[in-house]
């Protein structure tokens, strides 16, 4: 038994497993999105919901372009040639794939594991982004971000620390974990915070490709300004998706 370090907890990684299917879908509420299929096997990159430029408060329509067509194409490249030899697992969804890397041979756990977040990370993040988004949040999410941090403001402060503390290349994101709470949670590479047992509600992606063009190393800045674009309505969604089932588990 060997262990691999995940952004927030070490998880034992068995030596070898053989391949089998793997299905999770009646077990855990849906992660890529709570109303359309986008974590099916074989991955598929899903279309950008808003144009290129559609987001210029905060991203560029330039860095937009390359990180859907380039960097999120890649990584669904990248993990379809990587299980090419296993038909099984070419069926599971991304998510049963990240929640059950045991299941995946060794050979190619590590690029199941950073193409797989990679594709279920960049999926979800084209959704909790609007044109129409920024301002406060909304709904049952605002009341609970209140509860949970004191204030929105407060709140804001604590996930963009958590991002600009981010060493490297991840993610900060607002998750409901394990015990049903929200908890603000930065993970490491393309590492999604399922792999720990929570539920990614929204997040923020603080690789240098998300921000480098327009920014250049202001990460703080980038982190500020992204916040004219989040998505309130689709945030609450996938808050209540999570919520509802952390209280049926
Ligand atoms: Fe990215």
């Amino acid at each position: 038994m060997s262990c691999q370090t995940t952004g927030q907890t070490t998880v034992p990684i068995a030596e070898s497993q053989p391949p089998q299917a793997i299905t999770t879908a009646a077990i855990f509420p849906p992660v890529a999105s709570p109303d359309e299929e986008l974590s099916a096997g074989p991955a598929r990159l899903p279309l950008l919901p808003y144009d290129y430029a559609a987001l210029g408060k905060a991203i560029d329509a330039e860095t937009m372009k390359l990180h859907h067509d380039g960097h999120h194409a890649s990584y669904v490249k990248n993990l379809n040639d990587a299980l090419k030899d296993e038909p099984d697992l070419q069926k599971s969804s991304v998510e049963a794939l990240l929640r059950n890397l045991n299941d995946v041979p060794e050979n190619i756990r590590i690029k199941v594991r950073n193409n797989g977040g990679g594709h279920l990370n960049h999926t979800i993040f084209w959704q909790i982004m609007s044109p129409e988004g920024g301002g406060e949040p909304q709904d049952e999410i605002a009341a609970e971000i209140k509860e949970t941090f004191g204030s929105f403001e407060e709140f804001k402060q604590q996930f963009n620390k958590a991002g600009s503390d981010r060493f490297g290349s991840g993610w900060v994101w607002l998750v409901r974990n394990p015990a049903g709470k929200l908890q603000i949670v930065s993970t490491a590479n393309q590492d999604n915070p399922i792999m720990d047992g929570a539920y990614p509600i929204m997040g923020n992606d603080v690789w240098e490709h998300a921000y480098y063009l327009r920014y250049r190393n202001r990460r703080g800045e980038y982190l500020n300004n992204w916040w004219q674009v989040v998505n309130w309505p689709e945030v609450n969604k996938r808050s209540l998706v999570s919520l509802n089932s952390s209280k049926s588990s």
